[in-house]
């Protein structure tokens, strides 16, 4: 263990490629105290499920480990109920997001194959324009063009943002994105979030006054059990939608193209086997998961692989590393389109299970599945990829490729 370096998940190499460094910890330390993090990390399959399901002893609500910290004080401001909380009140809030969530999704297959002709549309044209400006190639970059803006116009058509609001929609719900990683913020992230607060509450307030099927309406009509979301919860839902929604299905988009683009044999099989699109989402989510590492707070004292984890200690589970554990899956490293089962953590597990898992996994299917069929010549272009240097999500600031 001694002849371990330092677990840096922001080194060079480690954006470029984590998985060799998440091997060596998954092998001699797989619950490591990260000095650079100040966190805890468990790296194996089965610690990382573990991690998922201890909702008694490991805490998604913050403000009861900061709580925890000054035992004897009391909390004077009174909590937004979230999902960035524990079970039982957790279970109404999710409650009420899954009655909501569920049928507008069930539906909106052919709304999202709208939005991506329409992108698709505009990419053919950049890339005409490409060819013909020397400087740039004939490439476009597929991240700028097609992932970053296909997940918030669903998102945006899912609340009903009105057409006039979505250039400020989509730059506040840009900045909120960009300052997801809590170890590399940027620093308009709390602009955004403070922007996007304030929009969603003036949309919610005009809503009360409107009958509609909108994801708005819906949250702020559904009760559980006789409880319903005031305001500022469905403001809060909102705005966690948006957090939770962008940039992981733009880095499964982005990350899963680059992964077929540098495969070129299994992206053949994708092309003459077209059925083969949902396994091969699926290891799309395995192979560069978009979200990396999530975290929770210890709420006890407890032992774990022979260490003491002390309540207030912050934990992060990493998924890269369970999802490319040797123990659960055969040749881990390679990329197999047909790979079954394939029991990935990519959306994690438990209470806490992605709630918006089934459509990015509908965006994914299509985005992959109609750019493939439409730009069959679909090649990386000259110019290499750009990783953002973040850790916790992760994904590229730029894909260059040629279409034509
Ligand atoms: C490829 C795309 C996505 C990935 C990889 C992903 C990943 C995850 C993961 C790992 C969690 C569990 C977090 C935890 O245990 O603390 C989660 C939760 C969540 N996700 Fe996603 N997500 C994706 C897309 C979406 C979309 C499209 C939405 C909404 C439209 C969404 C909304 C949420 C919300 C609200 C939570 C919190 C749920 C709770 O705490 O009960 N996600 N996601």
């Amino acid at each position: 263990m001694s002849s371990l370096p330092v677990f840096d998940p922001f080194g060079v190499e480690a954006i470029d490629d984590p998985y060799p460094q998440y091997r060596r910890w998954r092998e001699a330390d797989p619950l490591h105290w990260s000095e650079k993090l100040r966190s805890w990390v468990v790296f194996r399959y089965d610690d990382v499920a573990a991690f998922f399901r201890d909702d008694r002893r490991l805490s998604s609500d913050r403000s009861k480990a900061a709580r925890f910290k000054r035992r004897g004080t009391t909390d004077a401001i009174p909590s937004l109920r979230t999902v960035a909380s524990d079970p039982p009140d957790h279970t109404p809030v999710r409650a009420i997001l899954n009655a909501c969530l569920g049928p507008r999704v069930r539906g909106i297959g052919a709304q999202v194959d709208n939005v991506i002709e329409r992108l698709l549309d505009r990419l053919g044209e950049a890339t005409r324009r490409a060819v013909e400006q020397v400087d740039l190639r004939g490439e476009v970059d597929l991240i700028a063009d097609f992932a970053y803006p296909l997940p918030i116009t669903v998102i945006a058509d899912l609340l009903d943002v009105p057409e006039g609001d979505r250039p400020q929609f989509q730059a506040s719900s840009h900045a909120v994105a960009r300052g997801m990683d809590r170890f590399f913020s940027a620093p308009d992230a709390s602009r955004g979030l403070h922007e996007i607060g304030a929009y969603f509450l003036q949309l919610v307030q005009q809503r009360h006054g409107s009958a509609g099927d909108d994801l708005v309406h819906r949250l702020l009509g559904t009760d559980y059990d006789g409880q319903r979301l005031n305001d500022l919860e469905v403001v809060a839902m909102c705005t966690a939608l948006v957090f939770g929604g962008h940039e992981t299905t733009v880095n499964l988009i982005g990350n899963g193209m680059l992964a077929l683009l540098r495969e070129p044999q299994q992206l053949q099989d994708l092309k003459s086997t077209p059925t083969l699109i949902d396994s091969a989402v699926e290891e799309l989510l395995r192979y560069d998961s978009p979200a990396q590492l999530i975290s929770r707070c210890a709420v006890d004292d407890f032992e774990w692989h022979d260490k003491r984890i002390v309540a207030g200690d912050s934990v992060l589970g990493c998924l890269g590393a369970a999802n490319h554990d040797p123990a659960v899956f055969e040749r881990p490293d390679d990329l197999n389109l047909s790979r079954a089962p394939n029991p990935h953590l990519a959306f994690g597990l438990g209470t806490h299970f992605c709630p918006g898992a089934q459509l990015s996994r509908i965006e994914a299917r299509a985005a992959v599945a109609t750019l493939v069929r439409r730009f069959p010549k679909i090649r990386l272009g000259r110019t290499p990829p750009v990783r953002r240097p973040t850790a916790v999500l992760r994904g590229l600031e730029r894909l260059s490729v040629r279409l034509d």
